[in-house]
């Protein structure tokens, strides 16, 4: 029996804690941060909460005898991703990242990007004065001093400091294509910002088909020396080849 620390917190994790639901071979826990209240929980066991940096995370592998770790977290969470690659060579645990590709340009898209949320604040004046902010509640307060009228869509309310023009909608996507573009013409955006996530992302073609521009925030560079796959079930035939 392998045991699996899957470090979650996406729908990849969550696809592949259900693809591995049932394999006998496998014992597999899924990790999450514990912040988002009401969580999409995973197939399998669960645990939430830090490990306590990436000495606690080694400890926490060591003493349940883990035998592969996933990083399957977002592509932004770079701490833990780093935490991991830290804890798994302290551990000697294999290490897999399971990552989505990033957006690609289509022809009639209108991209600017940034090295981060700072030089994505510095940009935006430039590109327009009504912008849609998608880039995460805990990214607002890098826009917070910007005189332009923002309106913000995060999955959990934003903590302050925020824009003082800023209209707020907590949702939890995957949003539709009818839904971003009335979203785009009735709040009369110029400019969408966001985080080159990857996966769906209605709003990407609602605002080519409005021919505005969009500010995207590069990812953080990945922990070096891990492998990666792009899908949950690569990272399944990984585990299974263990
Ligand atoms: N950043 C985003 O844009 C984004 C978007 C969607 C979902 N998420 C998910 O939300 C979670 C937190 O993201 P973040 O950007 O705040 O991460 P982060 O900055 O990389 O991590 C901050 C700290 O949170 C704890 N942590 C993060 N992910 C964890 C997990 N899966 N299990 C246990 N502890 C975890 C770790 O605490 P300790 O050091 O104490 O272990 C880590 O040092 C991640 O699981 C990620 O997959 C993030």
């Amino acid at each position: 029996m392998l045991r699996v620390l899957l470090l979650g917190g996406t729908g990849e994790a969550r696809a592949l804690a259900a693809l591995l639901a049932g394999d006998a071979g496998l014992d597999v826990t899924t990790s999450l941060a514990g912040r988002t209240p009401r969580p999409q929980l995973p197939a399998g066991h669960v645990r939430s909460g830090g490990f306590g940096g990436a000495e606690g995370l080694a400890r926490w592998l060591r003493e349940h005898r883990t035998g592969a770790v996933v990083d399957a977290t977002h592509p932004f969470a770079a701490r833990i991703s780093d935490h991991a690659a830290r804890a798994a060579r302290t551990a000697g645990v294999p290490l897999l990242a399971l990552r989505r590709p990033g957006w690609a340009e289509q022809p009639g898209d209108r991209w600017q990007w940034a090295a981060d949320t700072a030089e994505a604040a510095a940009l935006l004046p430039a590109l327009g004065r009504r912008p849609f902010l998608t880039t995460g509640a805990g990214e607002l307060a890098a826009f917070a001093a910007l005189p332009l009228h923002f309106l913000a869509r995060t999955v959990t309310p934003p903590p302050p400091p925020l824009p003082a023009r800023c209209d707020l909608i907590t949702a939890r996507g995957p949003f539709t294509h009818e839904g971003e573009r009335a979203l785009l013409r009735d709040h009369r955006i110029d400019v969408l910002v966001t985080k080159d996530s990857g996966g769906p992302a209605a709003k990407l073609a609602a605002a080519r088909e409005a021919a505005i521009p969009v500010l995207i925030v590069r990812r953080p560079p990945p922990p070096p020396g891990v492998p990666a796959v792009p899908t949950p079930e690569a990272a399944a035939r990984w585990l299974r080849a263990r």
